[in-house]
């Protein structure tokens, strides 16, 4: 199966290197950039990189956009005619909906939007994907099978896409924040900076896998955390009279708004 992956910058190199390194044997891989030069970050993989668009496309079985959303409709221009008619394409980026994309490519691909997060990059990433109407069953699953290789994959509508924007695309930069503002109090508190993030970085961990895995809700795990007059149910009274939920809600909405505003 021959994957060409057009952009090699935070998003293509990730995926890149993900599927490299999944052990697929049948899965030949051509990247291209601006330059045909594979970047740093992946030298190390016998992978090819190429200028043309045209030409990495041609008799692949599935595409993936990973270029800005600015570069889009120039690339969807170079390869519409170059990919073999009913080659599977998959777009990353916010802002172009099935519709356009099946416009954009003149109805002769299949069309799927995916929705990735950073953690992607060390195969940790959360990706929804949604499919166009015409994709079959099997494009689907080798869609999502190829995508698994950056994460946890989950099929959406179209019309949750801009919610998953705003609780897992964008998330990762609020997390940040809320690790960096944790850091700066352990600093108050004597730590040092580093040991904070790194304390700060594991309870992240450490709290997201008890998430996952013990199946309760946010609610009861921090429940779990509030002993009766203790500590901690000081700071969650803290949280909430600064108005921390309804932060993170507008937040997340604001993101969701300008994916709305970019389709
Ligand atoms: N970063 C995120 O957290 C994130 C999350 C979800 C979705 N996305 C989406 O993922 C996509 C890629 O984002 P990114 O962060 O990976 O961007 P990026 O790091 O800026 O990479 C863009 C890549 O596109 C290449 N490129 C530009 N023009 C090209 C052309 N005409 N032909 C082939 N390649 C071309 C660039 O080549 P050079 O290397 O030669 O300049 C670069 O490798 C975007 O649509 C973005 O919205 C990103």
């Amino acid at each position: 199966m021959k994957i060409a992956i057009l952009g090699t910058g935070k998003m293509g190199a990730a995926m890149a290197k993900g599927m490299a390194r999944s052990g697929e044997a049948g899965w030949n891989l051509v990247l291209t950039n601006t330059t045909g030069v594979l970047p740093e970050s992946l030298a190390d993989l016998a992978l090819r990189c190429m200028k043309s668009n045209a030409d990495a496309v041609s008799g692949a079985d599935i595409i993936i956009l990973a270029v800005l959303p600015q570069q889009y409709q120039a690339v969807i221009a170079e390869i519409r005619d170059a990919a073999q008619a009913g080659a599977c394409l998959i777009s990353i980026a916010p802002g172009y909906t099935l519709e356009k994309l099946t416009s954009l490519t003149g109805g002769r691909l299949q069309v799927i939007r995916a929705m990735p997060n950073t953690p992607a990059l060390i195969g940790e990433g959360m990706i929804a994907v949604c499919r166009g109407a015409n994709v079959k069953d099997e494009t689907f699953d080798l869609a999502q099978r190829v995508l698994g290789v950056l994460g946890h994959t989950e099929a959406v509508s179209e019309s949750q896409l801009n919610a998953v924007i705003g609780v897992s695309g964008s998330a990762p930069a609020y997390v940040y924040m809320f690790v960096d503002a944790l850091a700066d109090a352990g600093v108050l508190g004597g730590l040092h900076h580093s040991q904070a993030v790194r304390m700060a970085a594991q309870m992240l961990y450490g709290s997201a896998a008890l998430l996952r895995e013990s199946g309760k809700s946010p609610a009861e795990l921090r429940e779990m955390v509030c002993s009766p007059a203790g500590t901690t149910i000081e700071a969650v009274a803290s949280l909430e009279e600064s108005g921390f939920r309804g932060a993170v809600i507008k937040a997340a909405r604001a993101a969701m708004e300008k994916a709305s505003k970019m389709a």
